[in-house]
């Protein structure tokens, strides 16, 4: 009898311990999460571990279904949250709580020289990827600006290395401080749309290091990123989603990078490669990037049953298996298994706000003669608004940034809401045809009937706003294709030279994401660069033209004259597009404003260039020392004064130059910048932090940085084009 009694309560003892026993340490919450990975890993199958590299639908791939590890489920894009999607398919699924706030472009926050405004908006639509779940926003794509003509610039931060990454790293931190994991694309040299899926693209070690890859490596060394989206194109012979010198050697070797490759939709050509050369996460194979379905099972994934089968006959080592799982692991365990994952919003009154300020924050003001702008509401009686981009949609369209959205303001919305509909008329002036992807078709509107029609009411009116620019069509700032001509489409200029005749007083407002010739420059007495403004458009626009907000913006990128005028064009179609097979960035690190500046090319319009309602004095560069140790810190220190009448805020840009330097260097180069808000008649003492570091440039001889001491001149000025005072210093 005794021994049952002793036998049922040691078995009773050892079920209650069982029940109290410790939960598998990746699930306990207080664990570190290296801890938690590793314990993961130690109880995955092989099979497990492989599955977790590739896709399983077009969108997301699996979790650990045994273990309760959740999937993976990534969604575009860099300005707000694509529409859910049918498993395998590219259109929309036709849901109907997944109408989204459409952020601004991203060549919109550049302009706006403002990094407190890329934590707003990495947090805000880091809230909307969080509430639609997602645990990987497709986003932000720094490549460099290199070409008028690139399909995407729309997508990206401008033509400087130094504004993209500042721009770029509070971006990344805000979506990432939601638990939700940006995706910096596209990794890298992927700076136009032909031939995007295989163009072999080479260029010099210098230009690499110092103009194409320095957003990149601030996105993932600063911004802690915690994955990266390898880029369609190839790159000294090997696809960049599977390219050994980018992956291996440069992003997990020498920055240590722990995060996840993720390819581009269609990116992945060897199982070989892919499993070698330091792909993560493949997604999208076996279509050509957004217009084809997958013909094949997701089984038959590079990094799925031949990768599986390679690792059982011994071809590749498990170690290769064990890093791959480890960082989408790690993935995991910082989004949705993280302990202290925030809540997300979706189509916020904040989003909205937020919108709204980058809106206005980012439109540059180009030319402003006679004080055209602002226009008062009250002033006139009849205001003309011309042109498609004031009442067309601009949050679709483009490739896969294209946006449902909850709701957008149009420009003619706006100007309505701001004059009121008794002073407005509207007329369509020129018209694109319908929004495709991949290709185009004429609107079967007559033009000159539109002209005509567009003159008689410009003719009756007091004022006219021209509405236009380019509109995510394809080959119209579109993804898959680049323009075909630096020129505004859809007789545009045409239609200008008409209104102009009628009406001098006809200024002219671009939405677009790229630079176009302006053969009415001189004709045309105000010029504003808006960019595509998302869902807030109308408002920001209207509240800059009525004055109710003072233009701040500058320009990302260059305007060129003309399109020779630009460096990526000079050298023919080796260095653009490139020869169908191979393509070499000849001017090498001569981009933008460093081409214009050393060839003594006057651009339409400079880069950091935009002008303001009120006027600016930058006064008084000083800094702390006069030499400086090659660790030091400049105190870079200045004033800002607010001549003018009005409030508002000015770009202090500060470039450098090494006038002695044993390579060529560019006459400048922008290494600080600040934005400063003032009232009229306001001064402010501005003090900027700059590294001595920053001056080195990459010694092809070295195959490392190299900072040669002597004499550098800083350069301040309110864009490239408008240097004010200089100041040499000299580096021991
Ligand atoms: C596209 C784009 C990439 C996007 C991905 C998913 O082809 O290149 O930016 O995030 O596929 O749509």
């Amino acid at each position: 009898m005794k021994s049952i009694v002793l036998t049922v309560t040691v078995l009773c003892a050892s079920l209650l311990a069982g029940a109290q026993q410790k939960q598998p340490v990746y699930l306990d919450l207080s664990q570190p999460l290296e801890k938690r990975v590793e314990n993961a890993l130690s109880l995955m199958t092989t099979e497990e571990k492989v599955s977790l590299c590739y896709a399983q639908s077009k969108f997301s791939s699996k979790g650990v279904p045994r273990l309760g590890i959740p999937e993976v489920w990534t969604d575009d894009g860099p300005h707000g949250i694509r529409e859910e999607v049918l498993w395998d398919e590219w259109g929309g699924a036709g849901w109907t709580n997944d109408s989204c706030t459409a952020f601004p472009a991203l060549t919109c926050l550049a302009a706006s020289f403002n990094p407190k405004l890329s934590l707003l908006y990495g947090k805000s639509i880091g809230e909307e990827a969080r509430y639609r779940n997602k645990t990987v926003l497709l986003g932000p794509g720094v490549n460099i600006y290199r070409t008028p003509l690139n399909g995407r610039n729309f997508e990206y931060m401008g033509e400087d290395p130094y504004l993209s990454s500042h721009m770029v790293v509070p971006y990344i931190q805000g979506v990432q401080s939601i638990g939700v994991a940006a995706c910096v694309k596209h990794f890298a040299l992927n700076n136009q749309e032909e031939w995007r899926g295989h163009i072999n693209v080479d260029l010099s070690d210098r230009a690499l290091y110092e103009i194409y890859l320095p957003a990149f490596k601030a996105a993932v060394q600063e911004g802690k990123a915690w994955s990266i989206m390898g880029a369609y194109n190839q790159f000294r012979g090997e696809h960049c989603c599977h390219n050994d010198l980018l992956l291996n050697k440069i992003l997990k070797n020498d920055w240590k990078f722990d995060g996840v490759v993720i390819s581009d939709w269609g990116g992945v050509h060897s199982t070989d490669q892919a499993v070698k050369n330091g792909l993560d996460l493949e997604m999208g194979t076996y279509t050509d990037g957004l217009t084809t379905k997958g013909k094949f099972p997701y089984s038959d994934y590079y990094l799925a049953n031949p990768f599986l089968k390679g690792i059982k006959e011994g071809k590749y080592d498990v170690a290769l298996l064990d890093d791959k799982a480890r960082r989408i692991l790690r993935l995991i365990f910082r989004t949705t298994m993280s302990a202290n994952r925030p809540f997300g919003r979706f189509v916020s009154p904040e989003h909205s706000e937020a919108a709204r300020k980058i809106a206005q924050e980012g439109i540059v003001l180009l030319k402003n003669d006679k004080q055209f702008f602002p226009v008062p509401g009250g002033k006139f009686k009849k205001i003309a608004v011309i042109g498609e981009n004031a009442d067309r949609s601009l949050v679709i369209g483009g490739g896969s940034s294209s946006l449902k959205v909850a709701y957008e303001k149009s420009p003619l919305d706006g100007l309505i809401a701001k004059y009121g509909k008794d002073h407005i008329t509207y007329s369509l002036g020129y018209a694109s045809g319908p929004a495709l992807y991949g290709r185009e078709e004429p609107s079967k509107l007559n033009a000159d009937s539109l002209i005509n029609a567009a003159v008689e009411v410009a003719k009756q009116a007091d004022i006219v706003f021209f509405i236009g620019g380019l509109n995510k069509n394809h080959f119209q700032d579109c993804e898959g294709g680049d323009r075909k001509s630096f020129s505004l489409p859809f007789g545009q200029d045409k239609l200008i030279d008409a209104l102009l005749k009628v009406n001098k007083n006809t200024a002219v407002v671009l939405l677009s994401g790229n630079a176009v010739s302006m053969p009415w420059i001189n004709k045309v007495p105000a010029i504003m660069q808006g960019w595509y403004l998302g869902s807030e458009a109308g408002s920001a626009l209207a509240e800059v033209i009525s004055g109710e907000v003072n233009p701040s913006g500058k320009l990302p990128f260059s305007f060129p004259k003309k399109l020779e005028d630009n460096a990526a064009h000079f050298y023919g179609k080796i260095s653009y597009p490139g020869d169908s097979i191979n393509q070499y960035y000849k001017e090498d690190i001569l981009v933008g404003y460093r081409w214009f500046d050393t060839k003594k090319i006057a651009p339409q319009y400079p880069f950091g260039y935009g002008l303001s309602y009120t006027s600016f004095n930058l006064g008084t560069l000083s800094t702390d020392k006069s030499v400086y140790g090659k660790e030091d810190i400049i105190k870079v220190r200045f004033t800002v004064k607010n001549t003018g009448a009005r409030y508002g805020a000015e770009v202090a840009q500060l470039y450098v130059n090494d006038p002695v330097c044993s390579v060529s260097r560019p006459l400048k180069e922008l290494k600080a910048f600040e934005k400063v808000f003032l009232q009229p008649g306001e001064t402010k003492n501005v003090e900027m932090d700059v590294k001595v570091s920053d001056f080195a440039f990459y010694d092809e001889s070295k195959k490392d940085w190299n900072l040669e001491s002597g004499d550098f001149v800083l350069q301040l000025g309110n864009s490239s084009g408008n240097i004010t005072q200089k100041l040499k210093i000299t580096v021991k």
